[in-house]
């Protein structure tokens, strides 16, 4: 019901009485005042004045299903969003909400992370109205060791919500999209599943969007950026927010109905940064160097090594 008093205060850009919205929402007017509080709180500024109504004045930045509904155009995916201005991590949350049974296509999001995670235990940097840092739960009918597809959609759907908005960027196979040659996002894909069954998959999405150049800590500047860093200005985090959700639909429906990740692909062969080069394999038996020449449609990429061609499913990989 808030959203619906937003979407309404919205649309006019004038005075709405509380009889009209009440009539059309079918909602008493203490209920009304109550949403509209709970709105103030979140940040928008709405003024009420006896007789006229109330008049939405300001409209905070920040991703909620209010903002973000207006760009979105899925059937399930963000359809449902739990939405924080601080937590721990939103992986760590989705998890919970998964496990206690959440529907496919919830997403949580929050405005800032205290303990935001990578990969390899490694954290993530999250600060407050600057990123994209949500989690999108999912239940695919398909088998576990296929898990890993749905990160190289992940990055195709972010990759192509950058493109619409002007910004150029690469994929750099498995999980990363890069910007100017540094990292830009990142995504973690966990998983609850047992032997030949997934119980549920959690993708957590981090866009480093608006954090300003000097705000990114010191130790990681050098391998690290934001969108804001390199293009200068602010861009707008609802839209990318929404766009990423869009193509994960699209492309995650490719998967589940036909079983193929084929648009996600071609995706991130376009617009890979590994193909072609020579590039370092980090494992933890240490560094292999090989050419990478392809990426299969499962998802693997291909490499060369002394003659040899492999498939690797995961990796660490630096160019
Ligand atoms: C990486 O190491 O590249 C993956 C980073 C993933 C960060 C995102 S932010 C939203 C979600 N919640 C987390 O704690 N991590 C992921």
């Amino acid at each position: 019901m808030k959203d619906e008093i937003l979407k309404l205060l919205k649309e006019n850009n004038e005075f709405v009485s509380g009889q009209d919205i009440s009539d059309s929402l079918n909602v008493s007017r203490t209920a009304i005042w109550k949403y509209i509080n709970q709105l103030r709180e979140e940040g928008y500024l709405i003024d009420s004045v006896t007789r006229k109504g109330y008049k939405l004045i300001y409209t905070p930045d920040i991703l909620t299903y209010g903002e973000i509904a207006e760009y979105l155009e899925t059937d399930y995916i963000g359809r449902k969003i739990i939405h924080f201005d601080s937590i721990d991590s939103t992986n760590i949350k989705a998890k919970q909400l998964a496990a206690e049974g959440a529907k496919e296509g919830t997403v949580v999001i929050a405005e800032e992370q205290t303990m935001g995670r990578g990969r390899l235990g490694r954290g993530w940097v999250s600060p407050k109205g600057k990123g994209i840092w949500m989690s999108i739960i999912l239940r695919p009918n398909i088998d576990p060791i296929d898990a890993s597809k749905v990160t190289q959609i992940g990055a195709a759907a972010v990759w192509s919500a950058l493109s619409k908005v002007g910004v150029d960027a690469y994929i750099k196979w498995p999980n990363d999209i890069v910007l100017n040659g540094k990292k830009v996002c990142g995504i973690l894909t966990e998983m609850s599943a047992e032997l030949n069954r997934i119980n549920y998959l959690v993708i957590g999405i981090g866009v480093n969007v608006n954090i300003n150049s000097q705000e990114i800590p010191k130790e990681i500047n050098n391998i690290a950026t934001s969108i804001k860093a390199e293009v200068g200005h602010d861009v707008d985090r609802k839209f990318i927010t929404a766009e990423i959700l869009n193509n994960f639909e699209r492309f995650y429906n490719e998967l589940i109905k036909y079983g193929s990740i084929k648009t996600s692909i071609e995706i991130c062969r376009k617009a890979s940064i590994l193909l072609g080069r020579e590039i370092k394999i980090i494992t933890n038996k240490g560094e292999r160097r090989a050419k990478a020449i392809d990426i299969t449609e499962q998802g693997e990429l291909l490499i060369e090594e002394n003659g040899k061609i492999e498939k690797l499913i995961s990796g660490e990989i630096s160019v």
